[in-house]
């Protein structure tokens, strides 16, 4: 395999060095090309652009692989847990025995929000966006713990596992209490006895005098949906955390701007967008096919949400994983959900079009993540919160590898200019 690549400019040839990444992976190192050409390199969105070396997630668009640290996701899926599987993706290794009780408790310790920052929801309407008072709110975790708002954790690991233990414990609180705020409803304390995700239930759907009982199958269900969104490779959310962590900001006002990425129906927002597209179909008295004719139109307003994405040209590994869960799931609660069938029928129709089929258009882990919190008894307004409290992980990991890389630099991408040449300034009294 070759280790160096040449640019041949007009007469002039350019060597340029070749990384190779521990799968394989192949890119040409470009950080001279500007210096030595006087050229730039061209990638809209970045889709075929490396910003960064990775440790974290490796992703085989093609193959439809996806592993945490080198582990398969449905080995993840199938024997580990959120918990155990964020630490993995965080510090790098399964946690042993006494770790995992560690972090257990670390996370249990800093469920709570204090009385103060609960001041900040009374500031948003109730049928305010709920990812937009998410994106506020985990924001001023770096007002309310300035001693924790620093990037210098590469030295002080102490406060960096703080910092990991109050990020994924508070955005799962936060998130039940937007719920609460949402209905109208009082808060409900995390309970310092409860697991993770049967703490965000109960902090959900518990009342004053009457606590949630949570049934096994469902804390499991949501258990494997928050482990499958854990971490994605540099994908929109992520790389924005990254971009923003590159300046030294902290780790909570990075994870805040990747919440506002992920906000974004093409993004985290397509699981509220599937789960629309499905209810209008069944209202339309549609069994699929006119949706599928109206999706292969090609308009961004007609896409089959939930299919498709920028890196997988196969099975999203995570919508198999989910299916097959969404289905045990319901069967289990004795639901039978009409919007299951017309998914499922969705499914199998746009896997044998020709127009699914040669653009390589599967799908992903949306498709049916919405029909399983359906099931949980999760509204749709808070399935992108969901995800965002599932993603968590993954953000504060990525944030890491950029405060802890000594040779780190600020993110500062260039840019074509196609704007207006040079021109004098026009006084009012001469513009028309
Ligand atoms: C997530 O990056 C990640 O890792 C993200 C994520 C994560 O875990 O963080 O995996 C989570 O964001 C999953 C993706 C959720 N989004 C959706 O489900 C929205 C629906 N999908 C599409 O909008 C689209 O597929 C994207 C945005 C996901 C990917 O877009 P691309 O790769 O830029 O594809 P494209 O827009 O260039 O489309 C290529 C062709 C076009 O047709 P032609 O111009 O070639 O004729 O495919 C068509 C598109 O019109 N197309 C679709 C389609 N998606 C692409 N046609 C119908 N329905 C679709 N869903």
């Amino acid at each position: 395999m070759a280790n160096t690549a040449s640019l041949k400019i007009d007469d002039k040839e350019f060597p340029l060095s070749v990384m190779i990444g521990t799968e394989g992976e192949k890119a040409i190192d470009v950080r001279k090309l500007r210096a030595d050409s006087g050229y730039l390199c061209y990638d809209q969105g970045y889709g075929n652009t490396g910003s960064c070396e990775s440790a974290l997630t490796y992703l085989d668009g093609d193959a439809g692989i996806l592993r945490f640290r080198g582990y398969p996701i449905e080995q993840l899926a199938l024997h580990s847990n959120f918990i155990e599987t964020a630490y993995l993706v965080i510090y790098g290794e399964l946690p042993n025995a006494e770790k995992r009780k560690e972090f257990g408790l670390n996370l249990r310790q800093h469920a709570a929000i204090e009385t103060q920052m609960q001041k900040i929801f009374e500031g948003y309407p109730k049928d305010a966006p709920p990812m937009a008072m998410l994106a506020s709110i985990v924001a001023s975790l770096a007002a309310h713990y300035p001693h924790l708002a620093t990037n210098d954790f590469s030295k002080d690991l102490a406060s960096f596992d703080l910092a990991t233990a109050m990020a994924m414990s508070k955005i799962r609180t936060i998130g039940a209490m937007l719920y609460r705020y949402m209905n109208g409803k009082p808060y409900i304390a995390p309970k310092q006895d409860l697991p993770f995700c049967e703490n965000f239930l109960h902090m959900m759907f518990s009342e004053a005098h009457q606590d949630y009982v949570s049934v096994p199958e469902v804390a499991r269900a949501l258990n494997l949906l928050l482990l499958l969104h854990a971490d994605h490779e540099q994908n929109c959310s992520t790389a924005t955390v990254r971009m923003v962590g590159s300046s030294s900001a902290n780790l909570f006002t990075s994870i805040s701007a990747g919440i506002g990425a992920l906000s974004g129906p093409l993004h985290g927002g397509a699981n509220v967008a599937v789960m629309q597209m499905l209810q209008n179909i069944h209202d339309d008295g549609d069994d699929g096919s006119r949706f599928i004719a109206a999706a292969k139109s090609g308009s961004k307003s007609n896409r089959l949400m939930g299919f498709g994405h920028a890196v997988y040209r196969n099975f999203d590994p995570r919508a198999k994983i989910i299916g097959q869960a969404c289905e045990d799931l319901l069967k289990k609660l004795g639901v039978n959900d009409p919007l299951l069938d017309i998914a499922k029928r969705l499914n199998e129709t746009a896997l044998k079009d020709e127009y699914f089929i040669s653009r390589k258009l599967y799908p992903n882990v949306d498709f049916y993540s919405g029909i399983i919190m359906r099931a949980l008894g999760i509204p749709v307004s808070m399935f992108t919160v969901i995800f965002a409290i599932g993603r968590t992980p993954g953000w504060i990991a990525n944030w890491r590898e950029v405060a802890a890389n000594p040779k780190g630099r600020i993110y500062r991408p260039r840019q074509i200019y196609v704007g207006p040449t040079v021109r004098d300034f026009v006084p009012m009294e001469k513009r028309t």
